[in-house]
């Protein structure tokens, strides 16, 4: 299979729009990562987002729809303060679980009774979505346990061949995947970190609650479990200012003959002159902004890449350090 990349224009999205209606899966950009997206009401499209990605079948998928799209159809809005949410953070980089309605098929809520639902802000995920008028589930379009696109060349390097069209919006701005947001329960719960903060959420909702994931529990959003976000490159994770620990590391490396790159927020530039950067850059959505970039520029260049951790862990940071770790760690 031939696999295009088109801008997001009147011809390409109306190409996506029939790909998708008769079954097929594409990439689609959206505001946080890309998304390889098919119709969430066609069982057969949604297996075969499963098989395209190596996706482990216990993991579910989001479903995307455009802003004006009804959600009482697919799902039960069971608190007031839900409202509440939708207002103040969408469309943009929240996704909310839900009671489903069993209208989005069982494969791609992996048999269970939640259903994730997420509008996206990005112009052309909207034009996408309007035009299908249907909800579109999308993981992120990497191969599983790889790094997640922030361009549709990365969705190429990932999916050649394996898909027909990837709808080109340019770089995300967001940079790491959306907040999954558990909004079953009377308080809202945190069930993977994103940019949508603790902080914002309790803002709207009055209190927000962050899910602990111990070993042996059943984990309620399963992807959290998971190795992921991995670079192909070997890696390492230095705490927050440990410069000593990373030049010793650096020297290492270089003796041994390998190619090794420091990736950092640009406070740290000044401790590393001459080396081999990749800079992730000032403020905590700009380092969001370029995680995955930085990871996969890195992952091309380096034979390793070691990162320092951010300074804590609050605010944007949160997710942030949950995709360093992940990756890196
Ligand atoms: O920003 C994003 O969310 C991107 C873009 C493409 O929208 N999508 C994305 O999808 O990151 P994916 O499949 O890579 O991650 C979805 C996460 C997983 O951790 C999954 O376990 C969780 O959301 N999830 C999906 N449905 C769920 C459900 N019904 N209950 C609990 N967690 C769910
Ligand atoms: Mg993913």
């Amino acid at each position: 299979m031939i696999t295009e990349i088109k801008k997001v224009e009147k011809e390409s999205v109306a190409l996506g729009k029939d790909i998708l209606l008769s079954g097929g899966v594409i990439g689609m950009p959206t505001e946080t990562v890309y998304g390889l997206a098919a119709v969430g009401t066609n069982p057969e499209a949604v297996k075969e987002i499963f098989r395209i990605k190596g996706r482990p079948s216990d993991n579910p998928l989001i479903a995307h729809v455009h802003k004006d799209y009804d959600i009482n159809k697919l799902v039960e809005i069971e608190h007031a303060y839900v409202y509440c949410l939708i207002d103040a953070f969408t469309p943009g980089p929240l996704t909310l679980v839900f009671k489903s309605k069993g209208v989005v098929c069982k494969e791609a809520v992996c048999g269970g009774d939640t259903l994730a639902v997420r509008i996206p802000s990005h112009k052309g995920a909207q034009e996408l979505l309007r035009a299908v008028d249907a909800p579109i589930v999308a993981p992120s379009a990497n191969l599983s346990k790889h790094t997640s696109p922030v361009t549709a060349k990365h969705v190429y390097d990932d999916l050649c061949g394996q898909i027909p069209l990837i709808l080109d919006g340019g770089k995300c701005a967001g940079g790491i995947e959306s907040t999954v947001l558990d909004v079953t329960g009377e308080i809202p719960r945190i069930l993977r970190a994103g940019l949508i903060t603790k902080e914002m959420i309790e803002s709207v909702a009055g209190g927000c609650l962050i899910a602990e994931h111990k070993e042996g529990d059943k984990v309620k959003s399963p992807g959290v479990k998971y190795k992921h976000y991995r670079p192909r490159c070997e890696t390492a994770l230095f705490d927050y200012g440990d410069i000593e620990g990373v030049i010793e590391r650096y020297d290492k490396e270089v003796k041994a003959g390998k190619n090794p790159y420091i990736m950092c927020a640009n406070e740290f530039k000044k401790d590393f002159e001459n080396k081999n950067l990749l800079l992730l850059g000032q403020t905590p959505e700009e380092i969001a902004s370029n995680l995955y970039d930085k990871l996969l520029e890195g992952e091309k260049k380096a034979d390793i890449i070691i990162a320092i951790a951010m300074e804590n862990e609050k605010g944007i940071f949160l997710g942030v350090m949950n995709r360093l770790r992940k990756s890196c760690g």
